[in-house]
């Protein structure tokens, strides 16, 4: 297979947006708040005239890795194609929003050295096992605990938390609109409330 050129480069892309593109990848336990946040931020950068699109783990799970499960396997190839995605839309100049539990760090790091250096934006949603669990908002803790789901994240299967995010979030302190506020702040420079 030979790598064919195109002559409209991501940086025409990019500048016909007016915008920078970035993959804001989040990471974080089942049930830790990474798609509630995300889909504030994408509010946020939409209402600010952004273009961006939100990839979400259990959307995505229904068509493009419907045929993948929770095995260590599974999940490493839902994250290589989630990454290969991001990277082609950040490459048509959007600003991607990625909300996957995403528990291995090599997988994390790979999709960083797919990007150009500072597009990668790893936000770590930083919710403890026992508030997750005490929260289960989709009753899938209880379910795991009960033996009725396998590999389930942070029971029976692992989660490495990032050692160095870029943008930590502890959700026992901090809201989900506050959170927002400083991502959208981190990606591009200027927030005013009004
Ligand atoms: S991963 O690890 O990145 O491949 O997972 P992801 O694609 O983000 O899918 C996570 C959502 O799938 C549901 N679910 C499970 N999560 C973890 N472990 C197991 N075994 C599992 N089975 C189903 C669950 O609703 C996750 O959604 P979130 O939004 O993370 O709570």
């Amino acid at each position: 297979v030979h790598w064919q050129s195109i002559d409209v480069t991501r940086e025409a892309h990019a500048s016909q947006k007016g915008q920078s593109p970035r993959v804001l990848w989040f990471t974080g336990l089942s049930g830790s708040g990474k798609s509630t946040i995300a889909n504030l931020v994408e509010r946020k950068l939409h209402a600010l005239g952004r273009h961006s699109f939100l990839l979400d783990g259990d959307n995505i799970r229904h068509g493009l890795n419907r045929d993948l499960d929770f095995s260590e396997a599974g999940r490493i190839e839902n994250v290589r194609r989630v990454g290969e995605v991001a990277r082609l839309m950040a490459d048509a100049g959007l600003i991607v929003l990625t909300a996957f539990i995403s528990p291995f760090r090599a997988e994390r790091d790979m999709v960083r050295g797919m990007l150009p250096v500072g597009e990668f934006v790893e936000i770590f949603v930083d919710t403890p096992l026992a508030v997750a669990e005490a929260r289960d908002v989709k009753g899938l803790y209880a379910k795991a605990r009960a033996g009725q789901i396998a590999d389930f994240t942070g029971i029976s299967s692992p989660y490495e938390a990032p050692a160095r995010p870029d943008i930590r979030i502890d959700t026992t302190r901090e809201t989900p609109e506050t959170a927002a506020e400083r991502i959208v702040e981190h990606v591009i420079g200027i927030w005013s409330p009004d």
